[in-house]
């Protein structure tokens, strides 16, 4: 079982390199002849950042053959959001991608590998939930959307990722299970992974219907991530910090 772990990591690290490589050529090679320099550049950090993170998971895996712990800095999840969102408009040309995300920062504590696969996971869903309603039963004036949109107050950020796809399955409540899926090339792992990642940031993750995209079309999925914004580890104990005065005189403890 060890052995095949580690096989299995090293043949899918071994192509890494050479794909960061490459990215990192193109990106020197053609910066002076392209047109649009700003989008060469940004894809092509894209790859190198994505390559680097895939690096990083796969040798947690097979270190542990289990979801490595969270590395939680500060950082902007406005961008994160932004940057997983490239990546899938790039990867789903079909589709139109409309972006609700403020313009400045949004700072949190959290793992920017770890979210950032969650977004792509469930940007991903939307994508294949809109392609299997294309193969099916999409009327002929289907425009395939997938909305993103992050709201944040005080106490937490929000971020809903809705399309106009299939719509979930009758038997919703199991999606979180591991290996549930209805796709023919699907693992079923998809989602329980995002559920873990999002869970030990002490935020929760849920799927609802989405709101219909145009006056009479048929309702796809919306994922519903929810993040605290004060720092707050994996929720081990679950005690609810009382608002006494000792409390509110010295527990707050900043990173
Ligand atoms: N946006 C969505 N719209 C409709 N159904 C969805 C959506 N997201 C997930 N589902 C349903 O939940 C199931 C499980 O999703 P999950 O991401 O865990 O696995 P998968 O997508 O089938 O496989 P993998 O993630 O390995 O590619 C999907 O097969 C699909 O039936
Ligand atoms: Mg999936």
């Amino acid at each position: 079982m060890g052995r095949r772990r580690r096989r299995i990591a090293h043949e899918i690290k071994n192509p890494l390199t050479p794909i960061q490589l490459s990215a990192e050529r193109i990106k020197r090679k053609f910066a002076t002849q392209v047109r649009d320099h700003d989008d060469l550049e940004q894809l092509t950090d894209v790859i190198v950042r994505q390559t680097g993170d895939l690096r990083r998971i796969v040798d947690e895996f097979s270190k542990f053959a289990r979801m490595p712990e969270p590395d939680r800095r500060d950082c902007d999840l406005a961008d994160l959001l932004r940057g997983a969102v490239l990546l899938q408009e790039n990867g789903q040309p079909g589709v139109r991608f409309t972006k609700t995300i403020p313009a400045g920062p949004l700072m949190l504590d959290l793992d920017a590998t770890m979210i950032g696969q969650a977004l792509t996971n469930l940007i991903k869903n939307a994508g294949e939930a809109i392609e299997a309603y294309r193969e099916t039963s999409a009327p002929a004036d289907f425009i395939p959307e997938i909305r993103v949109t992050l709201d944040a107050d005080d106490s937490e950020a929000v971020i809903r990722i809705m399309d106009n796809g299939t719509g979930l399955p009758p038997d919703r409540a199991r999606l979180f299970e591991p290996y549930v899926t209805t796709r023919d090339k699907g693992t079923g792992l998809g989602l329980p992974i995002v559920k873990k990642i999002i869970e030990e940031h002490g935020g929760s993750l849920a799927l609802l219907d989405a709101p219909p995209f145009a006056p009479d079309a048929h309702p796809g999925a919306m994922a519903e991530i929810r993040l605290p914004r004060a720092a707050r580890r994996k929720p081990k104990s679950q005690t609810q910090p009382e608002k006494t005065p000792q409390d509110s005189a010295g527990q707050e403890v900043k990173a």
